[in-house]
């Protein structure tokens, strides 16, 4: 499956957008507020390389606790699937455990109406998207 992009946890995301700036990072969107998940999120571009950066707001927020564990680097990686139910009920076959149903993202990527999370004790946490939905 391809690689949609990398989803960072930072604690100051100013500081990181100037910072991936400066490894050759460019904003491919505005800063927006995810309402689900309490996070101010942008999305930035190297070459191919697409990165999601993501700030929890305040301890309300699902991704608080990792931040707080683990601090600022990268905690998902984003797939393409071609069919999202499908592609669910394969990796639940697999030992993956459905995290969130399909719910909308605050809409910063038109082309990403919906995204899902799964994790597995192996690899930890993923997300998918729909491929149709991108093209
Ligand atoms: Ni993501």
């Amino acid at each position: 499956m391809k690689i949609h992009h990398i989803g960072y946890l930072v604690k100051q995301i100013s500081e990181a957008i100037a910072t991936h700036e400066a490894l050759g990072y460019h904003c491919i969107t505005e800063l927006c507020f995810d309402e689900s998940r309490n996070v101010d999120l942008v999305f930035m571009e190297n070459d191919s390389y697409v990165i999601e950066l993501v700030m929890p707001k305040d301890e309300t927020s699902v991704v608080w606790n990792m931040l707080k564990k683990r601090g600022s680097g990268p905690y998902h990686f984003c797939y393409e699937a071609e069919d999202l139910e499908t592609a669910i009920r394969s990796f639940c076959e697999n030992g993956f455990v459905q995290v969130t149903e399909p719910s909308p993202t605050c809409q910063i990527l038109p082309s990403v109406p919906q995204v899902v999370f799964l994790t597995s004790r192996k690899t930890g946490l993923i997300e998918l998207i729909e491929k149709k939905a991108i093209e």
